[in-house]
């Protein structure tokens, strides 16, 4: 696991708090859930390659936990307890760090942060293009460009399987293989299971079916699978949220890929993954799953959401140069010419921070022409320098450092002084 310094620190705080502003102008409200739960309850239906990265141990009181590989299990544990009588639609919003035990490379981390926003009680289409609408908005809000939504719906490949009488674990099998684009592998499983010509021809034309102009997609793929009812479904509930994203302000390109598939086990509709052309792994994925709760408390509450990566947002918008510079106007630093002068300091410290200035105060006890070279090397914009003669007449003396120029002036106008702007 990583260290994240200040630069990148403040980089992955900015992007949570984009994503957290995101949240309250469509009205999702935060809650927050532990980092440790128990096993049973994250292997649900996370995917077996999932399950296998999970980091497990037992507690001092032999239970068998887990750090949480993502959210929606633990949002969906309080959809089935705490939150089951709530009015629906129901809107969460969480973020915080999360834990898969992946081979460390580019954007992929063994700890790494999500913004995860669920809608619960809801199976209209609408709520799916939510989702979408408030994914565009995230990534148009943090300035990235050229951002595509990868989309497909999990009901078309397993609406054929399930009209071909495969099970359910069988589905998840093939879906396994097909999320990790081993799509020969997948149809000559199928082939050994006794998968009939038909349908082997079906996915294999499925599987080769990819294009930005979603509209002539959802014909192809309603021509190809026009003897499977399910599939026929599942295509038509695509075409019904996509025809919701045609407005001007939808930013996102879309790719439609009908046989695109998600590790996630629980998904039932819609999904899709973020990307940008600079790379190749996704900033983020979502979909449908309305038959999770069902799981954990027997009640039908249909749910739909999205987990943009936070790290990756932050990769994306660095090589598109867009990570915007946290703009300080000034840096203050305050040096007390002895140590008498240390507590006036503090005192004329906090005067300033009450106005929003940011401010140190020299806590090395270095000399002010040691601690004048310091504040240059740091990147201080101003440092002001109290001794008893100025203390004495309420006044402080103020240095500009990349003009090199200072002056006395009254504590009491500094305020003013400091937040003017600069010519
Ligand atoms: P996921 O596709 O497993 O979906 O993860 C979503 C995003 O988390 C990924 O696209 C990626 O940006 C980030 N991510 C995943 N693993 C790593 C890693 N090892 N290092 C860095 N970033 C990573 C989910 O987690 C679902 N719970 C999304 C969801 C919410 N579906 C419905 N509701």
């Amino acid at each position: 696991m990583r260290d994240l310094l200040p630069d990148k620190a403040e980089r992955l705080r900015y992007i949570e708090q984009a994503a957290r502003e995101t949240a309250y102008l469509h009205g999702y409200r935060e809650i927050i859930t532990p980092i440790v739960e128990h096993y049973e309850l994250l292997a649900a239906k996370v995917g077996e390659e999932n399950r296998k990265r999970m980091f497990i141990f037992e507690d001092l009181g032999g239970r068998k936990v887990a750090l949480r590989p993502e959210f929606t299990a633990s949002v969906a544990r309080l959809m089935a307890t705490k939150l089951v009588a709530d009015p629906k639609p129901l809107r969460l919003f969480s973020v915080g760090s999360l834990y898969r035990y992946d081979e460390p490379q580019f954007g992929r981390y063994r700890e790494f942060w999500q913004a995860n926003y669920e809608l619960f009680g809801s199976n209209k289409p609408e709520s799916d293009a939510e989702i979408l609408i408030l994914t565009d908005n995230l990534l148009n809000e943090i300035g990235l460009e050229n951002y595509q939504l990868k989309i497909g719906h999990v009901g078309i490949i397993k609406g054929i399987l399930t009209e071909e009488h495969f099970s359910e674990d069988k589905q998840n099998s093939i879906m396994q293989l097909l999320d990790k684009k081993e799509w020969e592998t997948a149809l000559n499983y199928l082939q050994q299971e006794g998968c009939t010509q038909k349908c082997l021809d079906t996915l294999q034309k499925i599987f080769n079916i990819k294009s930005k102009d979603p509209i002539s997609t959802i014909n192809e793929i309603t021509e190809v699978t026009s003897d499977y009812t399910i599939a026929l479904r599942a295509i038509e509930n695509l075409a019904e949220i996509l025809n919701l994203l045609e407005f001007e302000n939808f930013h996102a390109k879309l790719l439609l890929d009908a046989g695109f598939a998600r590790g996630l086990e629980y998904y039932t509709g819609i999904i899709f993954e973020m990307y940008v052309p600079e790379m190749e792994i996704a900033l983020g994925g979502g979909g449908r799953y309305d038959k999770l709760i069902m799981l954990f408390s027997g009640d039908m509450i249909p749910a739909v959401g999205v987990a943009p990566g936070i790290d990756r947002l932050v990769l994306a918008l660095e090589d598109q140069g867009k990570i915007p510079q946290v703009v300080r106007k000034h840096r203050i630093l305050i040096i007390p010419v002895n140590r008498e002068m240390i507590k006036p300091s503090f005192q004329v410290a906090s005067l300033l921070r009450d106005a929003g200035l940011v401010v140190e105060v020299e806590a090395m006890g270095r000399s002010v022409s040691k601690a004048l070279s310091d504040a240059n090397r740091r990147g201080i914009t101003h440092t002001l320098i109290l001794g008893p003669r100025e203390m004495a007449d309420n006044t402080i003396v103020m240095r500009q450092m990349a003009e090199r120029v200072q002056e006395t002036v009254k504590v009491k106008n500094l305020i003013k002084l400091l937040k003017q702007p600069k010519q």
